[in-house]
């Protein structure tokens, strides 16, 4: 997948799979899927750090997120999200947030509304970088919409939301987030647009859907809103898994005699080696070293 995929897969008629994602371990499981892409969005706050909203995502923690998903998914392409704000303070400030996602491993970046910054929307683009858009709920602005609200929900709403959407696709986005609108006024902006839409609690007529990670492998109880189907329990499988690894360990039960080691000869020797292969390396390093060689023979 590439940039030119999105739009080629719009004009297919071949649906957009998207899916958040925040480090390394969860990365490495999308990245054996077949999903298409990922976000590291800005909920990385909520889901990975107990913010109660987007607001204090930073580039900072952005970046940091964006470069252990691209460790662990190395050939997916990754969206990440500008954090709120960074790309209102002025166009260097912008283009430094851009700098750090891009060079932290994104292929793309994100950013909520239009309204105002249309012309960063355009240099990032120029610049080489492209540039996903999101509109409908944008929860950069949630204490400005008054919470967490379903959007367009009047003609007159979604006469705004396709107008903004066209801007967007006009200043160069390659693609559009909708979110938490109604199905009819997504699949009208779909439409309307050339570049293709990626919805999330937006109906099935748009050109893709994208979801919360968490929410989607069932690892966030509790929040269940509308749109959202869970596909798995992780929450209650990793439970499980941690009680009777509780009950194993005070039952005595764990380790057992096959989980446990009897010799130690092997390292030995491998310490042994090292040491009398120039006796003078740094202890540091000596200590590196034979801790990769004791990893190597864990298994025996
Ligand atoms: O940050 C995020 O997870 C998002 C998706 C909800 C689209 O922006």
């Amino acid at each position: 997948m590439n940039v030119l995929d999105f739009q080629k897969m719009k004009d297919e008629g071949r649906k957009i799979s998207m899916v958040t994602c925040y480090d390394y371990s969860s990365a490495r499981a999308v990245a054996e899927s077949s999903i298409d892409c990922i976000l590291v969005g800005d909920s990385v706050a909520m889901t990975m750090h107990g913010f109660s909203n987007t607001l204090s995502a930073t580039t900072s923690m952005m970046a940091l997120h964006t470069a252990a998903v691209a460790r662990g998914a190395p050939s997916k392409f990754i969206v990440a999200d500008l954090p709120f704000l960074s790309y209102r303070k002025g166009l260097k400030e912008a283009m430094d947030s851009v700098h750090d996602l891009m060079s932290a491993g994104a292929h793309a970046v994100k950013l909520e509304g239009v309204h105002g910054h249309a012309e960063i929307v355009r240099h990032i683009v120029d610049s080489g970088v492209p540039v996903m858009g999101h509109l409908g709920l944008t929860p950069q602005s949630v204490h400005a919409l008054g919470g967490m609200k379903v959007q367009a929900r009047t003609n007159a709403a979604v006469k705004i939301l396709a107008s903004e959407a066209r801007e967007l696709e006009r200043a160069g986005c390659f693609a559009l987030v909708l979110e938490c609108v109604p199905a009819e006024a997504a699949k009208q902006v779909t439409k309307l647009l050339k570049i293709p839409t990626i919805g999330i609690g937006a109906g099935p007529g748009v050109s893709g859907q994208v979801l919360v990670y968490q929410d989607l492998i069932g690892f966030n109880p509790g929040f269940k809103p509308k749109f959202l189907r869970v596909y798995a329990n992780a929450f209650e499988i990793i439970q499980t898994a941690l009680n009777d690894y509780n009950n194993d360990v005070k039952a005595g039960l764990f380790p057992s005699e096959s989980e446990s080691y009897y010799e130690s000869r092997s390292v030995e020797r491998s310490v042994e080696k090292e040491s009398s292969s120039g006796g003078n390396a740094p202890v540091a390093e000596s200590s590196r070293v034979s801790r990769v060689t004791v990893a190597s023979e864990m298994n025996q």
